[in-house]
């Protein structure tokens, strides 16, 4: 299958190229992309892929070479572009909607020595010992869900019933944002992350990148004017939320700019819960189908959060970031050209054959599990002590609970190729 053009530089197959990189693709995971993963890690681990449509792109599909990229971020950087790809029609139109500059002052966004000034701004809040001290309001919200989850009296689709709202509500709080103020957060992040799929579109107008680009930029202006008034009101009165620590927080003498106090902002109001929910619901659509880990996680707590960790292997909910190469270099044998795209695969990396024991298996002991679904080095995932704690308080409410669940219709996955994952959960349950 491999086609071999001038010094050893392999080019995907367009069939598998499309199974990884096209939102489409994303519709249905286990059948096309995961298919497509296993064959570029056998075949082809670092190659590069020429989409019709897309600028030219390297496929890093091995655990080790995603790991190796992420340590050598001088080499491959975050701050030249998106974090994640785009089309050539989205990038273009990026570009000057957002007149030439980055799109947003965020950590995704950002090389060091600027990078590790603004993530040094909240690293001591996001530590394990911090967030813990959140553990007693944060099961006072998994309890709530809980009840609402039996409110529903046997059958509810778990997905919009309960697993988009419990993540939202937990990072709101600790983020300082009113519950009333919620569904505007979960429509724009809707908006900028599922704008491909065209179920997430309003139905009067046809998806086209224009039409997606424009949702983009229009979600990102309604996200500034809220968080513009947000931290305005947390420098007159500073509280302890993370809000209030990103508006007070000085660098270098002086206040964030406000463009990277709302980068800031939408970056944990949008990473925070599409990617949490995701892993939930990925957990019990696995607990349903392995009814003998259900019976033993209820039986024993202490194996949650290695549930959290499978889930998080098993689902990836993050499917990409980009790097874009910083000046001509040499990786695997190939050479790459300053200004060309990496696209890092986690879905891959945690399935790759040279790292997991029957990566294929869903299962909750797997000691150790090297999943890197939060990324890895400099810029691994801030939130991921927030994420993994209120996954294991859900579950450890949830569990004893219930009696038996099944999955009791069909599943949907979004379509969009940076955050995915199931859609609807169809659920039929007793309880204990
Ligand atoms: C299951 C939940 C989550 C997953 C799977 C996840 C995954 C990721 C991944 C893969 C990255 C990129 C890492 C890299 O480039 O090496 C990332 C970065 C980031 N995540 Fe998460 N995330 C999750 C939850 C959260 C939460 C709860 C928050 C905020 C409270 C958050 C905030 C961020 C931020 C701000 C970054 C950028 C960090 C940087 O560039 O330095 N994430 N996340």
């Amino acid at each position: 299958m491999s086609t071999l053009v001038g010094h050893n530089q392999a080019v995907i197959p367009d069939d598998v190229a499309r199974s990884v990189i096209l939102p489409s693709s994303y519709r249905d995971e286990a059948g096309i992309v995961h298919p497509a993963l296993t064959w570029l890690r056998a075949n082809m681990p670092f190659a590069r892929a020429e989409l019709e449509g897309y600028h030219p792109i390297w496929l890093a599909t091995r655990h080790a070479d995603i790991v190796e990229i992420e340590k050598t971020p001088k080499v491959f950087r975050s701050g030249l572009g998106e974090p994640y790809i785009n089309s050539i029609v989205d990038t273009e139109f990026l570009k000057e909607m957002n007149e030439g500059r980055r799109g947003l002052d965020t950590l995704a966004n950002m090389d060091a020595p600027e990078h590790t000034k603004i993530k040094n701004v909240t690293s001591a809040w996001f530590m394990p010992a911090n967030v813990r001290t959140r553990e007693e309001s944060i099961r006072q919200i998994a309890r709530a869900s809980v009840e609402k989850f039996f409110s529903f009296d046997g059958e509810c689709d778990f997905v919009n019933d309960i697993a988009v709202h419990y993540p939202l509500r937990v990072i709101m709080s600790l983020f300082g944002v009113p519950e009333k103020d919620e569904p505007i957060m979960l429509k724009l992040t809707q908006d900028m992350f599922g704008n491909s799929d065209p179920e997430q579109q309003r139905k009067d107008v046809p998806v086209t990148p224009d039409v997606a680009a424009r949702a983009w930029r229009a979600a990102i202006m309604e996200f500034h004017s809220y968080f513009n008034q947000l931290a305005a009101a947390r420098r007159a009165q500073p509280t302890d939320d993370l809000a209030s620590i990103i508006a007070n927080a000085k660098v270098d003498g002086e206040y964030l700019p406000d463009s990277f106090v709302n980068g800031y902002y939408i970056a944990i109001a949008t990473a925070g819960h599409d990617t949490t929910s995701s892993t939930t619901v990925t957990a019990m659509q696995q607990l349903a189908n392995h009814p003998d880990q259900f019976r033993a996680a209820q039986a024993d707590p202490g194996l949650i959060p290695g549930l959290v960790d499978e889930a998080l292997r098993w689902a990836s909910p993050v499917k990409h970031f980009h790097r874009i190469v910083g000046e001509d270099t040499d990786f695997r044998g190939q050479h790459l050209e300053a200004g060309q795209s990496v696209m890092l695969m986690y879905p891959s990396a945690n399935r790759d054959e040279s790292v997991f024991d029957n990566p294929w298996d869903f299962d909750i002991t797997r000691r150790p599990n090297k999943h890197i679904a939060f990324g890895y080095g400099p810029h691994q995932c801030i939130g991921q002590h927030v994420a993994k704690l209120e996954m294991r308080i859900f579950f450890e409410e949830l569990l004893p609970r219930l009696k038996s669940f099944e999955v009791a219709g069909p599943v949907s996955y979004v379509e969009a190729n940076f955050l995915s994952g199931p859609k609807t959960l169809p659920l039929r349950f007793t309880k204990a």
